[in-house]
C-alpha cells in the first residue's frame, strides 16, 4: 500500500500523551500542532510533525492530502451506542411531545418493548442493512469506532443475532465496532411476571454461550427502577465477570438507585448516564477509578433539564467520556459534534475537555488506547478532516456537519464509495 501524507492542517489535534485516559488538567491538553502533518503507511501512522519536516518524507508514490484551512483530529470514538435494532419509535417521540414520560410509555408496553418486538421479527440480513445505513451516518459525522450493544433481542438466539450483526459491521464496513452484551436491558414480555427465571436464563444460558462464542467483550445492564435493581445487577454482572467479560453499566439515568456505587464495587470499566448521581456516587467512582460515560444526547432528546454533573466529576479527578447513546428511544442521534455542543452548553465542559472525552478517553474506556484515540506514531490512521481552522468550532457550530472527509486505516470513506472495507 503506498504511503499517505496529510499536510498543512491549520491545527493537527494529536492528543499526544500518555497511553491512558486523561483527567483533570490533562483533559485540556490536546497537543495541537499548527501547520501539522503526518505520514501513514499500511493503515498506521509512521511520522507526525510540522509540514515542513513531513514533506521531506514524501516521494512520487505518496498520496498527498492538502488539509490547509482544516482542523484534523482523531476519529471520534463513540463508547456507548445501541446500533442494531429494527422498527420505529416515532409514536413514542410524538407521545412525549404531548407530555407522556419515557417511564409512562414503557409502563403501557411501548418503549424498549416496541423495539424488541420489531428486532425479534427481523432477520440478520435485515438488521445488517439497517445497521449499515446507520454506520454511514456515524462515519459521515467523524466517528471511526463505536461500542455497540445488543439488548433488543432478549432471547439467546436474538441476542446472538444482534451481536453477529455488530461483528459484521466491524468487518464489512469501515466503522470499527466493539461489541457489548446487554441481555439485561429489560425483562421481556414472556418473563414479565417471573423476573427470577429471566435472570436464571441470562446467567445459566446466555452468558456461557456468549462467552464461548466470543461475540462480546463487555457485559452491560440497565440498572434502574422497574428494570434491574442493584441486587439483580450484582448477580448478573458477577457471573459475567466470571466468564471473562468486562463491565459497562447504565446507572442512575432516571432515578438515583445506587448504581454508581455498584459500578465501583464491581470494578466496572465504565458507569454510563449518571444524570441523577450525587456526590457519594461520584466519590465512589473516583476511589475505584471508574470512567463515567456521559450521554447528553439522551437528556436532550428526552427533553430533560437534568444533565450529569460533569464539572463535579472532572473536579473529582474522573476520566470522563462523552458518547451519543445512539438508540431509537432516548437518543436518536449519531453525531459526536452534536455531543460536543451539548457537553459545552449543557454540562459546562470546555471544547478541549469534550474532545479529549470523545477521543482518547473513549478509547481508554474500551481498552483500545494502544491503537486509536490519538494521532501518534504506531496508531491507526483513523482521522477526520474538518472544515474549520480552530478546534473549538467543532463544538460551537451546531446543526451543521463540518466533517469534510474521514479516513479509516488510511483509506478515505468517500474515495472508497463509503463502504469498501480497509480491513
Ligand atoms: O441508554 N436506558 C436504557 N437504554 C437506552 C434506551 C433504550 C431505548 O429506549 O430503546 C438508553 O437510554
Ligand atoms: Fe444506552
Amino acid at each position: 500500500m503506498p504511503s499517505l501524507a496529510l499536510l498543512h492542517a491549520s491545527q493537527l489535534v494529536t492528543l499526544t500523551g500518555p497511553p491512558r485516559a486523561r483527567r483533570g488538567e490533562e483533559l485540556s491538553e490536546l497537543a495541537i500542532i499548527p501547520g501539522g502533518a503526518f505520514v501513514a503507511s499500511g493503515g498506521k501512522i509512521t511520522h507526525v510533525g510540522k509540514s515542513t519536516e513531513i514533506e521531506k518524507l514524501c516521494d512520487a508514490e505518496t498520496e498527498v492530502i492538502n488539509a490547509s484551512g482544516c482542523v484534523v483530529l482523531p476519529g471520534f470514538i463513540d463508547a456507548h451506542t445501541h446500533l442494531v435494532f429494527a422498527g420505529s419509535r416515532l409514536d413514542d417521540y410524538e407521545a412525549r411531545a404531548r407530555g407522556e414520560t419515557y417511564e409512562q410509555i414503557a409502563k403501557r408496553g411501548g418503549g424498549i418493548q416496541t423495539t424488541v418486538k420489531a428486532t425479534r421479527a427481523a432477520s440478520e440480513d435485515e438488521l445488517f442493512a439497517l445497521a449499515k445505513k446507520r454506520a454511514s451516518w456515524f462515519l459521515q459525522n467523524g466517528t471511526t469506532m463505536v461500542e455497540a450493544k445488543s439488548g433488543y433481542g432478549l432471547t439467546l438466539e436474538d441476542e446472538l443475532k444482534i451481536l453477529r450483526v455488530i461483528q459484521r459491521i466491524g468487518k464489512e464496513t469501515p466503522l470499527e465496532t466493539v461489541p457489548t452484551f446487554l441481555g439485561a436491558h429489560a425483562f421481556p414480555p414472556e418473563f414479565r411476571e417471573d423476573h427470577g427465571s429471566y435472570i436464571s436464563l441470562i446467567i445459566g444460558e446466555m452468558l456461557p454461550r456468549i462467552a464461548r462464542e466470543k461475540v462480546a467483550e463487555y457485559c452491560d445492564i440497565f440498572c434502574e427502577r422497574d428494570y434491574f435493581d442493584v441486587n439483580e445487577a450484582r448477580r448478573i454482572l458477577t457471573a459475567a465477570k466470571q466468564h471473562g467479560l468486562k463491565l459497562r453499566m447504565h446507572v442512575d439515568q432516571l432515578t438515583n438507585g445506587g448504581g454508581a456505587r455498584l459500578a465501583a464495587e464491581l470494578g466496572a470499566a465504565t458507569a454510563d448516564h449518571l444524570e441523577q448521581t450525587a456526590a457519594d456516587g461520584i466519590n465512589a467512582l473516583a476511589k475505584a477509578n471508574i470512567q463515567p460515560v456521559l450521554l447528553p444526547g439522551s437528556a436532550y432528546a428526552l427533553g430533560s433539564k437534568k444533565y450529569p454533573d460533569a464539572r463535579a466529576m472532572i473536579d473529582a479527578g474522573l476520566a470522563v467520556v462523552v458518547a451519543t447513546d445512539f438508540n431509537p428511544g432516548s437518543s436518536p442521534g449519531p453525531s459526536m459534534p452534536m455531543m460536543l455542543s451539548l457537553a459545552v452548553t449543557q454540562m459546562r465542559m470546555s471544547p478541549a475537555e469534550a474532545i479529549a472525552a470523545a477521543t482518547i478517553n473513549a478509547a481508554a474506556s474500551l481498552n483500545k488506547v494502544g491503537e486509536t484515540g490519538s494521532l501518534e506514531v504506531g496508531k491507526l490512521a483513523n482521522f477526520a478532516i474538518c472544515d474549520c481552522e480552530d478546534y473549538r468550532e467543532l463544538a460551537y457550530w451546531f446543526g451543521v456537519s463540518l466533517v469534510r472527509d474521514v479516513f479509516v486505516r488510511g483509506v478515505s470513506i468517500s474515495s472508497s464509495g463509503g463502504f469498501q472495507t480497509a480491513k
